[in-house]
């Protein structure tokens, strides 16, 4: 049995997650990266790790399923999940922003009328407008947000911004940054004490990979 199930956020941070912990000396099986196995183990069998979807990552370790996790800032705030948070990990850096065509940009929000804002990140769109006193109608996408501008979903969208492509191929442009995200360790609460030389260890190690 492994001491330490670890949960990483399958797609953009995975690649970059999994070579952090090859570089702490952790190494997972190129063979059951390749796989279709959502739970895998490294060399030593010391950790399990599941490849989950990015927003998941904080409940499997709130909930104690896994004893850390890596994933977006971004996706924690969003979740408001109660957990550790030791090591900012560098990579993954993005911008979550409000962005729109640049003629609603141009005109601001009516004070008299309700926005429309389509986003993935619903809480965190919400305390953005709320704290600028700006009413919206929030259209919670799973994905491909950019289209909801251009079909006439919504007059703007909050979603991450990493290299600016999706933004400028789709015709948007960034009207305001609502926050700055790059990956995480987060950590169990209880596992942090109950589990303590081996959650140490694994910071310590990621810690002196970075
Ligand atoms: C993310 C994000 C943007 C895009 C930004 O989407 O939601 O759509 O990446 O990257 P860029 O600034 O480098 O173009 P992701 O690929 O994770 O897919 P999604 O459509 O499911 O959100």
């Amino acid at each position: 049995m492994s001491e330490l199930t670890i949960a990483i956020a399958k797609g953009r941070l995975q690649d970059a997650a999994i070579a952090l912990f090859r570089r702490a000396g952790v190494v997972i099986p190129q063979e059951a990266i390749e796989s279709r196995r959502l739970r895998i183990e490294d060399e030593s069998g010391r950790f399990s790790f599941i490849l989950v979807k990015p927003s998941d990552v904080p409940v499997y370790v709130e909930y104690g399923v896994a004893d850390a996790g890596i994933c977006g800032r971004d996706v924690l705030m969003e979740s408001q999940a109660d957990v550790h948070e030791p090591l900012d990990l560098g990579f993954g850096r993005c911008r979550m922003v409000v962005a729109g065509r640049p003629e609603s940009a141009k005109r601001g929000y009516n004070p008299l009328a309700t926005a429309r804002i389509a986003t993935k990140y619903p809480r965190l769109t919400a305390d953005y407008f709320q704290h600028r006193g700006v009413p919206v109608e929030m259209i919670v996408l799973s994905g491909s947000v950019e289209l909801a501008p251009a079909l006439g979903l919504s007059e703007h969208i909050v979603d991450l911004v990493e290299t600016g492509r999706t933004l400028q191929e789709n015709g948007l442009v960034v009207i305001d940054t609502v926050l700055e995200s790059t990956a995480r360790l987060i950590v169990n609460r209880a596992g942090y004490h109950l589990k303590r030389s081996a959650v140490a260890a694994l910071i310590d190690s990621l810690r002196h990979a970075l």
